[in-house]
């Protein structure tokens, strides 16, 4: 068990044992003089703070660019960091992130700059780019006078970046580093971060107090914007079980502290839908972070992940000290921000299933944005048609009431029924007996009620073929 903070920092070795462990890495860097990075919004909007973070894989390191200012200062260890004063050549020659930047003139008052610089460096180590993987790669940083056209000029002509030799050393040394567990404590604060399930789930038994976290994005919050200061934090980022990800027939076995952006991967050839909605979680500092198991621990009611999982019939993984219990994702949260989590559980993973052979899943977000913006409702379908009748479908909606609910007197409705317009109009009235929407500054409780109708509408236009009603639905 290591006790200090180990870390490569632009190109330096750093060792920590005189820092709180609930500073964030955005404050201390800042404090040591690496003030490219800058502080805008402090709850991971704005970009402004972006840093490129080295995480081992084999022979190299993975860069992805993060929110500094949501990242406990422990979560550097075991990784490697750049800034925007780690970027240029020892020499000073600038990196061709930079340069590019310079000659398309990306950049005036320059305040955001940094941060579209490490988003671009990550962006840069990436093989295959199209102008999708361009946008998403900026689509977590504001910039408020250069406008986006030179940045994203600057992003087109990025040379790939390869790894140097050094990066293999380093990359090996930091794996030694992450696979070895890590109890940091500094003026009377802890953080503990185990490698073992068992191991986690004893500390959560011991220390029901402990603030539990994955990624980070949403606890962040509580100490950038609540001031709350946790005595200990029980981190879950690089516990082996609950980081894995399997693939088997029928479906994907997702651990609950795998990043979005893992998941994404995974899911993006076997449901298309599916990766288009978890795309639009956040952007793509937030979905290198965050998990589904935080995502889940929230039991917001318009958290993105539950509907889907909802509609898909996704079972989740309860485990305790003393075995695993299998929950349908349905009835995993019980009441607003209540769910069946007893205290000494934590989420383990969630059994996702590919939709079934003849049925088709569509997910929809409404939010005041396309990217990095909270929903206002959305809303999950599975459905299968066979010879113009519905004979298969679950849906479920987020934002509609105080958790994300399943529509079951919707499905009645349509169940049996032909898939029609007509049916649709018959069966939104069901919808009534289902969905509960309350008026926030999101929108007004009828809104959303029109939105829950909208959007069956809108399933029913985009199951359409062009020659009319689909006898069947082909999975797509
Ligand atoms: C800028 C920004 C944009 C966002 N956009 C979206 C969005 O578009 N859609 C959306 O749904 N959310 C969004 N979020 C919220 C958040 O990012 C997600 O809910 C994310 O999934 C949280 O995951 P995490 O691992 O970072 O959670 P953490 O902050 O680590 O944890 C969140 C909660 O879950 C608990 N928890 C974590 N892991 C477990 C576990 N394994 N078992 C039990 N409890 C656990 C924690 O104790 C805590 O209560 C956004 C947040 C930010 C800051
Ligand atoms: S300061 Fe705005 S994202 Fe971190
Ligand atoms: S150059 Fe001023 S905010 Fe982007």
């Amino acid at each position: 068990m290591r006790n200090t903070i180990t870390t490569h920092i632009n190109g330096r070795d750093i060792t920590l044992s005189d820092v709180p462990p609930d500073r964030m890495a955005l404050d201390w860097m800042r404090a040591e003089g690496l003030t490219s990075v800058k502080e805008g919004c402090g709850e991971g909007d704005c970009g402004a703070c972006t840093i490129a973070l080295g995480i081992p894989a084999g022979d190299h390191l993975e860069w992805r660019a993060v929110a500094s200012c949501l990242l406990f200062l422990p979560m550097l260890d075991g990784r490697a960091v750049l800034s925007a004063e780690g970027l240029a050549s020892p020499a000073g020659t600038p990196h061709p992130v930079q340069q590019a930047m310079a000659e398309r003139s990306g950049t005036q008052c320059g305040f955001c700059s940094p941060g579209i610089t490490m988003s671009l460096f990550a962006l840069s180590r990436r093989t295959e780019r199209d102008e999708e993987s361009v946008l998403d790669a900026l689509a977590g940083n504001l910039c408020r006078c250069t406008g986006y056209r030179p940045i994203l000029e600057a992003a087109g002509t990025l040379p790939l970046s390869v790894p140097t030799e050094s990066e293999t050393a380093l990359a090996g040394r930091l794996a030694g580093l992450s696979a070895t567990p890590l109890f940091y404590s500094y003026g009377g604060r802890s953080y503990y971060a185990p490698t073992d399930l068992a191991e986690a789930l004893a500390y959560r038994a011991a220390h029901p107090e402990a603030w539990v976290i994955a990624g980070g994005t949403d606890m962040g919050l509580a100490i950038t914007k609540r001031d709350q200061h946790p005595d200990s934090v029980l981190s879950l980022a690089r516990v082996g079980e609950l980081t894995r990800l399997t693939r088997h027939a029928g479906g994907l076995t997702i651990g609950a502290a795998v990043p979005y952006t893992d998941i994404l991967a995974a899911v993006r050839d076997r449901n298309p839908a599916l990766a288009r909605l978890l795309r639009r979680v956040g952007a793509t500092q937030i979905r290198n972070q965050g998990t589904f198991g935080g995502n889940l621990g929230t039991a917001s009611p318009i958290g993105d992940s539950l509907p889907a999982l909802i509609a898909l019939g996704a079972t989740i993984d309860l485990v305790a000290p003393d075995g695993v219990r299998s929950v349908a994702a349905e009835t995993f949260v019980t009441g607003y921000r209540q769910t069946r989590l007893a205290p000494d559980e934590l989420v383990g993973a969630v059994h996702l299933p590919d939709p079934p052979p003849g049925a088709r899943f569509y997910a929809y977000k409404i939010a005041k944005r396309q990217d990095q913006d909270i929903s206002t409702l959305s809303a999950s379908f599975l459905i299968s048609v066979e010879n113009g009748m519905v004979t298969g479908f679950t849906a479920a909606f987020g934002g509609a009431a105080d958790r994300p609910i399943r529509a079951r007197s919707l499905e009645k409705a349509l169940m049996g029924r032909p898939w029609t317009l007509d049916s649709i109009r018959e069966a939104g009235a069901a919808l009534a007996d289902d969905i509960s929407p309350r008026s926030d500054v999101r929108g007004s409780a009828r809104y959303r009620t029109e939105l829950a109708s909208g959007l069956l509408a809108r399933l029913w236009h985009e199951t359409r073929t062009a020659g009319g009603i689909p006898a069947t639905l082909d999975m797509v």
